[in-house]
């Protein structure tokens, strides 16, 4: 277990977690990441300071949640840069396990995500779902924080997660904070340093295509899958091409597609790929019903 001048207790094992923990006085808050912080995690590091006496952020790129083919290896690892945002943020604790800590045999038993899991993101990352929410709850039962925050850019991450805690009773408080922009609007992401200049500038079309749709909010959702689609068909065409893996219009809570008249909350979420580099975006809208005519 170290400690940095000033900055956070690192605790890279079980044991060395189990004391900082112990020596936590009040509440807790943590902030799961897999590392590469940005300007994104520290709003969620700056939420969790608001919502307890002491912060901890966990840093672990999990290999359960990375399918076959995906960038697990080369997943950006900037660990001495990450303590730095963190000491900058005020966090009292950093946990850093090996991946032998977190998983110390082949685990055996795992969360399985349900039918919520298989859908829009799940469709075509198979599995991704299980190994997030499996990772997130050994975190949780780690750590055992009052409060765990997680950004509004992974929203049926979020939602997946807030449907965990409440179905097997997890006792934790799950934060929710909106999604951090460049701004021309891309959404922050650890992957967004994969992407050259020319392939950053097609994947401006993702959060184009959400404010497209978002103006369109008062038309239905027939209108703002249209409008949203149109800026995606251009990006289609455009060089480097983005790839489309979904455009989706969903309930926020079950993220089951909206169809026909819809009064209320919803989101609008879309991925693809700019050349090897896969992103996501999503807003959340809220629709009228029809209009009186
Ligand atoms: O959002 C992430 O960075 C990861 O999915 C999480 C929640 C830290 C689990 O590995």
């Amino acid at each position: 277990m170290s400690e940095r001048g000033n900055g956070p207790v690192v605790a890279e094992t079980r044991e060395e977690l189990a004391a900082a923990r112990a020596s936590v006085r009040g509440t807790l808050a943590l902030v799961p990441t897999m590392g590469a912080l940005h300007e994104g995690h520290r709003a969620l590091i700056r939420r969790a300071r608001e919502s307890a006496d002491a912060v901890a952020v966990s840093v672990f790129v999990n290999p359960l949640q990375f399918g076959p083919g995906e960038d697990f290896d080369r997943y950006p690892r900037t660990l001495a840069a990450d303590l730095g945002m963190c000491a900058d943020e005020g966090a009292d604790l950093v946990f850093a396990p090996s991946r032998e800590v977190m998983y110390p045999a082949e685990p055996q038993v795992t969360l399985r995500a349900g039918p919520m899991g298989e859908r829009v993101e799940g469709v075509t990352r198979p599995g991704h779902f299980d190994g997030m929410l499996t990772v997130v709850l050994k975190l949780l039962n780690l750590v055992r924080p009052d409060v765990a925050v997680f950004g509004q850019k992974d929203a049926q991450q979020l939602a997946m997660i807030r449907r965990m805690v409440a179905d097997l009773n997890v006792p934790v408080e799950i934060a929710g904070v909106p999604t951090v922009r460049e701004p021309d609007g891309l959404a922050l992401s650890s992957r967004n340093r994969y992407l050259s200049a020319e392939e950053r500038g097609t994947a401006l079309a993702l959060s184009r295509a959400l404010r497209a749709g978002e103006a369109a909010a008062g038309d239905g959702p027939d209108a703002v899958r249209e409008a949203a689609r149109a800026v995606l068909d251009e990006a289609a065409a455009a060089e480097p091409p983005l790839a489309l893996d979904y455009l989706a219009l969903v309930d926020p809570a079950t993220f089951v597609e909206v169809m026909g008249p819809h009064d209320g909350p919803a989101v609008l979420a879309v991925a693809g790929r700019v050349g090897t580099t896969h992103l996501i975006d999503n807003v959340p809208l809220r629709l009228d019903g029809p209009k009186e005519r």
